[in-house]
């Protein structure tokens, strides 16, 4: 006997993105009145609570008894499976329902994990992302990419489960450390690079006064990378083809923080991997050596070249690589760039093109 179960699924998961200067304190009145929930759970991290609680306490949670919020260990080791049990149990003792949402506070890593466990916690609860880094606030925090890592590689572990409300403060980016503020500019270089030629030609003008923290320019370009992103996930929210163009630079950029067991920042083994994709992108797919030469200066300009590579052998990266990606027989899959502000997708390259342009 056969059953056919007809099942055509389709849901509007449209959410809004605020962005602005001291925006933090709106957010209460949106949680409250917006989305109701029975439950608020904020997940932060230690570093971000300890700058933050205060105005946290008194923002967004007032004497409201609806919030809880819960504490992780700051950094990229705190995505992983150890910390997804203790925050799984944490927000059960809580007792949630499926009313109840989570309040991601914090960058990258706290983003990912929360909106992780608010797919998983009752099959699947709200979350809103309100990122603190520039990594988060141009990219991790949109788009409901969610995950931990793994022992063989990042974000093995993982779901599509969209916020449903991002707040971008800028004002979160006053207290980041400058390491963590180049880091960030890599995941804004890679936007630029694949869809935005006037905005790296604008980074290209300013990137002494970026360099110094001023913060007019920098936001321009944290709102022209944000646009970018939320124009490719609505087109692609699951990765089937365009959104694969995000992956620019992440193919080696992953490898590299796997291996150095996540102790590299993110932004730094990306940029890493921006290098090297483009030099692959100028012997395999037409990139011309002019827009290759820009990339190379305004990396090292924005003194992002931190010369991973000699701590990586080749053959130890290209193994990490074959768990990350794809692999067809002896090639993986890029997207890779034809210039400045256009990338391609589903480029498959052979190892030995690949330690061509890892070992250049
Ligand atoms: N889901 C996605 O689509 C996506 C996209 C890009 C990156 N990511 C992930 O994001 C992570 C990297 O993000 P990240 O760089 O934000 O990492 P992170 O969350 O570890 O933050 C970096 C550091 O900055 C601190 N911090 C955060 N906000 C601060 C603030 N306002 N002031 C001072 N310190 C602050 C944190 O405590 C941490 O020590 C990686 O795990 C990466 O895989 C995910």
């Amino acid at each position: 006997m056969k059953i056919h179960l007809p099942l055509k699924v389709k849901k509007d998961l449209s959410y809004q993105i605020q962005i602005g200067n001291n925006i933090f304190k709106d957010l209460r009145k949106i949680v409250l009145s917006k989305f109701n929930p029975d439950k608020a759970i904020i997940i932060t991290d230690e570093n971000v609570f300890n700058l933050y609680e205060q105005k946290i306490e008194n923002e967004l949670i007032g004497n409201s008894s609806k919030f809880e919020i819960i504490v992780i260990a700051a950094g990229e080791e705190s995505k992983s499976q150890q910390t997804r049990d203790e925050l799984e149990n944490k927000i059960i003792d809580l007792k949630p329902t499926r009313s109840s949402m989570i309040i991601a506070i914090g960058g990258g890593v706290v983003g990912d994990i929360s909106g992780f466990l608010a797919s998983v916690i009752l099959r699947g609860i709200r979350y809103i992302q309100v990122p603190t880094t520039i990594i988060a606030q141009v990219d991790s925090s949109i788009g409901g990419k969610t995950g931990i890592n793994t022992k063989h590689s990042k974000n093995l572990i993982g779901t599509f489960h969209q916020p449903s409300f991002i707040l971008v403060d800028f004002d979160f980016l006053s207290t980041l450390p400058y390491e963590e503020y180049l880091s960030g500019l890599a995941e804004i270089v890679k936007s630029l690079l694949i869809a935005s030629k006037s905005g790296f030609e604008y980074l290209e003008k300013f990137s002494e006064k970026i360099l110094n923290r001023e913060e007019i320019y920098l936001q321009k370009l944290i709102k022209e990378s944000i646009r970018t992103k939320a124009q490719i996930v609505a087109k692609d929210p699951e990765e089937k083809n365009l959104r694969k163009v995000l992956n620019f630079g992440h193919t080696i950029g992953h490898a590299i923080e796997a291996l150095s067991n996540y102790k590299i920042k993110h932004g730094f083994a990306i940029a890493e991997g921006i290098l090297v994709e483009s030099y692959l992108s100028f012997i395999t797919n037409k990139l011309s050596e002019v827009d290759l030469f820009r990339i190379q200066y305004i990396v090292n300009r924005l003194t992002l070249d931190k010369n991973l590579r000699k701590e990586f052998s080749f053959n130890d990266i290209y193994e990490k690589m074959t768990y990350d990606k794809k692999k067809t027989g002896d090639q993986i899959n890029f997207s890779l760039l034809r210039e400045i502000g256009k990338c391609e997708i589903n480029k498959t390259v052979s190892k030995e093109l690949i330690e061509i342009a890892y070992n250049h």
